[in-house]
């Protein structure tokens, strides 16, 4: 197959999507993004790389890091994380505060922003600067050592951030933080807030698609970890859409309010791709395009 055509025809396929839906102006930095801008990245399981328009255009990877977060706590702590968070869907949206009180405090995943703050705070009790852990796996495994925090972003989301603060809160009165609400917060923001590129990406995410094995040969996760988070992308990574995403793209993936989208094809490749309109659940408009012509066409999805 030739993959390199293949990326530049999707890219002229979703022309028409491209722009289309939202940019996340909840968070002010995010809405000043340019909408028309759409890349696409594909890495396989051995490192060969493959890119396609804005490819090379760092944007802020938001909720993508949750994937990565997760991947760092389960390596280095095991399934304690299981006690504090559970693995089903929500059907609800990513920042929604109504079923984290009926259930007492324990969030329905890790990548809802309720669940995700609760696997920041782990981090943070493990290592004593979640974000910076983040950001060194990004950049050992993107290979790309200028892959940093753009604090502009992470302010903007603290200023505006009065939902996460909320079910930080909550989280606290529950007895499930082990931190102070506040420096969960700062690392929470700073790790959505890190800027990088669909190639960064894609190449950051090729674990995934490898049985947990990393860009330098090491085991990042293992084989029976990676099927699970890979497990938990399919059924929670895109909210209350991820019955559709199933259903259009058939892939374990990861969206973020950046306009990003990871997926993985496990035993194949990680794809990354990106524009910064959104649907209602918060997944880029064109992402989702993307994706859903890239497993039509070569039908490499999991089902
Ligand atoms: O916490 C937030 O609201 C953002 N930092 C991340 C949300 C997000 O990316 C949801 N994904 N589609």
């Amino acid at each position: 197959m030739d993959i390199q055509n293949l990326l530049e025809d999707i890219t002229g396929a979703v022309q028409p999507q491209i722009g289309q839906g939202q940019v996340a102006g909840y968070i002010p930095q995010l809405g000043a993004v340019d909408p028309h801008q759409f890349g696409i990245s594909l890495v396989t399981k051995d490192g060969e790389v493959f890119s396609a328009g804005d490819a090379h255009v760092e944007f802020s990877i938001q909720s993508i890091s949750k994937v990565f977060a997760l991947a760092l706590v389960l390596s280095s702590d095991g399934d304690g994380i299981w006690k504090r968070v559970f693995r089903e869907p929500s059907g609800n949206p990513f920042n929604s505060l109504v079923q984290l009180e009926s259930e007492d405090g324990i969030p329905r995943n890790p990548f809802i922003n309720a669940g995700a703050i609760v696997v920041t705070d782990r981090l943070l009790s493990l290592t004593g600067d979640a974000a910076g852990a983040v950001r060194a796996l990004m950049r050992r495994e993107s290979g790309n050592a200028l892959v940093d925090t753009d604090h502009r972003v992470a302010t903007s989301e603290l200023e505006s951030g009065h939902r996460n603060a909320s079910l930080a809160h909550f989280l606290a009165s529950c007895g499930n933080l082990e931190n102070p609400v506040d420096e969960v917060l700062e690392s929470y923001a700073q790790q959505c807030a890190l800027a990088m590129t669909c190639q960064d990406l894609a190449l950051a995410a090729r674990f995934l698609a490898s049985n947990g094995l990393g860009a330098e040969g090491e085991l990042v996760l293992s084989p029976a970890q990676t099927k699970r988070i890979n497990a938990v992308m399919l059924t929670c990574g895109t909210y209350d859409a991820a019955g559709e995403f199933a259903y259009r793209v058939g892939l374990p993936g990861k969206s973020g309010v950046g306009g990003g989208i990871v997926a993985v094809v496990p035993g194949k490749c990680a794809i990354s791709v990106w524009s910064p309109g959104l649907g209602r659940s918060g997944n880029s408009v064109a992402g989702v395009a993307a994706l859903d012509e890239f497993t039509t066409r070569t039908g490499w999805s999991v089902f």
